[in-house]
């Protein structure tokens, strides 16, 4: 298999993270970076954003998503709801993606022939980035869970770590140590899957 190949399979969804990283913080923000700037984009728009939190400001993030899920989650649930942000906030690091929203709407503007398309391929893009922020993440040893916490998070999100009103949040990758492995992952028969023509 190739190297390519090996590495999206290395790539799951990992829920036991820690701290205890064996990659200096530097490595894994240059590791981010360079998924994401090479990551495609409709007509090389380069319309992601991604701010990236470690530390104090990674605790703040998952505090922020806590107590927003506090008012709006039953008493009575919240305890599970809790030990879960904490198996977040376990981790080393949370990188949030935008997408900027100005871009879009510019390009809409300038090539009104794709109006309907660009968020379209704003939302595809910012996957494509997704997916090789978190297989390349997982590559250094460092386990991911890509989580949806956004739409009720974004405004208070925005106002504490100074987000331009045009970014639009799409996903949180939170990431550490991998502390225990995957579950185990079950495929759908290729046949009701593939279909190919010669
Ligand atoms: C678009 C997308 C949205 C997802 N949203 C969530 C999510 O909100 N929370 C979560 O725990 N996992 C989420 N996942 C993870 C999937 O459940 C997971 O990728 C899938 O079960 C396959 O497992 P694997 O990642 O280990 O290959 C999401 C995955 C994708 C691709």
């Amino acid at each position: 298999m190739s190297n390519f190949l090996n590495s999206i399979k290395a790539r799951r969804t990992i829920y036991a993270i820690g701290k205890n990283v064996s990659v200096d913080q530097a490595t894994i923000e240059e590791t981010i970076r360079e998924a994401v700037k090479q990551s495609p984009s409709s007509f090389n728009s380069q319309t992601s954003r991604v701010v990236t939190l470690y530390g104090a400001s990674h605790t703040n993030f998952w505090n922020i998503v806590r107590e927003t899920l506090r008012k709006i989650v039953p008493a009575e649930a919240f305890e599970s709801t809790n030990a879960k942000i904490d198996s977040f906030a376990a981790g080393f690091g949370t990188a949030l993606f935008y997408e900027d929203q100005d871009v879009v709407k510019g390009l809409q503007e300038q090539f009104a022939l794709y109006a309907d398309n660009f968020p379209v391929w704003s939302e595809h893009s910012s996957a494509i980035a997704q997916f090789a922020t978190w297989t390349a993440l997982a590559e250094i040893g460092i386990g991911a869970s890509l989580q949806h916490y956004n739409p009720i998070i974004d405004e208070e999100v925005a106002e504490t770590f100074a987000i331009p009103a045009n970014w639009k949040l799409r996903a949180q990758l939170v990431f550490g140590s991998v502390e225990a492995p995957a579950g185990e992952k079950t495929y759908m028969d290729d046949a009701a899957r593939f279909k190919t023509f010669n």
